[in-house]
This record gives structure tokens, sequence and C-alpha cells, in this order.
């Protein structure tokens, strides 16, 4: 291998020891910063995030409110919750963890957290105001892309950075993130021709398509920074990315592992989003 590991873990401990920084300034002036998790059902990926983030909070000092509620539970139930924690002031964050019962329509849900406590950054209010440039909380999983990109000291502007996946989660934000640091973005998915030409010329790769080893070595830039968002339990039961990683790392300058890059990190930004939360909710600046 002759790329250098991008180190997730170690990254997540620097914005984490941020977040909780922010927090003790915050508790000094009496606002103690609360993120609300909800759970519906016992998909066990979700459950695993969950338990994450809010170990990650209890790291950082920020109080979390975990709601597990039964698979069954009804989408008026839900959304009432939902509404009980957007009216209580003490809650900063409010988190729906995705995806929801089949009974539940997702976006109903999402619109009814106001956009101020949508730390996921999943609200349309929260999407339209990135898409312009302004002051929002942007979705944890792009953000951490871009923070773990810089910590590799590559200037973004002007380079070529290919994101495979046009989700509204990780793809399209993040197309959109590395445009705003001045990149020349091509989106890549499921219909898009020459495929792997297009990602063999990528200065920055993002692979976030969902699908194990998609991206192999010949798609892969000499010198190129990769980023794997993908999180896929293979049938080894280990959980391994959208990078065949021993054929990218030969030709990659920098890259993610999977597990420990992406997703750690985006969890600590999801404790500066509640942080940033509660500052903006009281009036106080970072
Ligand atoms: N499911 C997978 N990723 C996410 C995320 O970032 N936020 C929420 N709420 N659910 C998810």
């Amino acid at each position: 291998m002759s790329a250098q590991l991008i180190d997730g873990k170690a990254l997540a401990a620097e914005v984490k020891a941020e977040a909780a920084a922010e927090t003790e300034h915050l508790k000094a002036q009496g606002v103690h910063p609360c993120l609300a998790v909800i759970l519906v059902g016992e998909d066990p990926a979700s459950q695993v995030y969950v338990r994450g983030k809010v170990n990650d909070c209890k790291a950082c000092g920020i109080e979390s409110r975990e709601y597990r509620l039964p698979a069954d539970t009804t989408q008026s139930d839900l959304l009432a919750l939902v509404g009980e924690l957007a009216a209580d002031r003490a809650v900063h964050g409010i988190l729906v963890q995705l995806p929801l019962p089949a009974q539940i329509d997702e976006k109903a849900v999402i619109n009814a957290i106001p956009p101020e406590k949508d730390v996921d950054g999943f609200s349309p209010v929260n999407v339209g105001l990135m898409q312009i440039g302004e002051e929002c909380y942007l979705p944890c999983t792009p953000a951490g892309c871009i923070r773990m990109i810089q910590s590799t000291g590559t200037d973004i502007s002007g380079k070529h950075a290919v994101v495979i996946g046009r989700s509204n989660i990780v793809g399209k934000p993040a197309a959109l993130l590395l445009l705003a640091e001045n990149a020349t973005v091509t989106v890549c998915h499921s219909r898009t021709k020459n495929l792997k030409h297009l990602c063999a010329n990528a200065d920055i790769l993002v692979a976030a398509v969902g699908r194990e080893g998609f991206v192999t070595g010949d798609m892969v830039k000499p010198g190129a920074v990769v980023i794997d968002v993908g999180i896929n339990r293979g049938a080894d039961g280990k959980l391994h990315g959208d990078v065949n990683f021993a054929e990218a790392a030969e030709k990659a300058a920098f890259i993610t592992p999977v597990p420990g890059g992406v997703g750690p990190m985006t969890r600590a930004m999801l404790m500066k989003n509640t942080t940033c939360a509660a500052a903006r909710q009281n009036g106080i600046t970072l």
C-alpha cells in the first residue's frame, strides 16, 4: 500500500474535543446542550448507530435523550413526540434515525423537525440554505468528508471531484459542498455512462454507492484522495466499504478505511451541529 490512511477515529477525536470545549463554554453561560435521538423499531445497524451517537454525546458532555419506539409505532404517535421535543426549549437538536418503518412517511417526519433543531441537516429549509451557501446545519456525513479531505492538506479548489451516488443524505450534499470549495464536480450514478473513465480522472473520489468493493483499482487516479462512505455488511459478517481498499490503496495518495473512517467523523460532526444549535437558540457565539 502506498496511500496514506486518513484516520477517521483520530480526526473525530479532534472534532469531538472541539465540541466538548464548546459545550463547556455553553454550560458556563447556563446552557446545557441536549440532543434527542429517536429510534423506531429494532434495525440492528440503526441500533449500533444510535448507541454510538449517545456515547459520543456523553464523551462531549452533551445531554442526550433516547427514545426507543416499537416497530409498529404510528406516524401520528411519532409526529406527536417530535412535536413535543420541538416545543421543549431544553432540547436543542432532534434526530430521527432513518430508515423508518414502512407505515411512516419519512418526509412528513423530517418536515416536522423545526429547521433550527434539525441537526441532521435533512429538512428542506436547511437543504435550501446549504444550496445558496447561507448559514445552516450541514448534513453530517458530507461535512465530515470535506473535513477529512482538508485534513490531508489537499487544496480542493480547482480539483476534479467525482461523487458516486446521488442520495439526498450523502451524494447530492457532498457534491454541493465540494462545489462550495471550488472543486469541479461530477456526480455519477447508476445510469452514468463511462463511469470507470470519469472516476479514473478524479483528483478527489467520494464513493457513496452502497455496494461492497464497487470502486476497483483501475477506477482510481494515481495520487487521488479517496473517501469511502460505504458501510456494507459482507458475507464474512464484517463491515466493508464501497471501495476495494487493497487495490485503491496502491494508487491513491490518501484513503479512508472502513470501519474507522467516515463513520466516526459523521457522528463527530453531529456533536458540532448540536453545540451549534444550542448556541444559536440562545444567542451565544461559539
Ligand atoms: N441513517 C443513516 N445515516 C443517517 C444519518 O446521518 N442520520 C439519520 N437520522 N439517520 C441515518
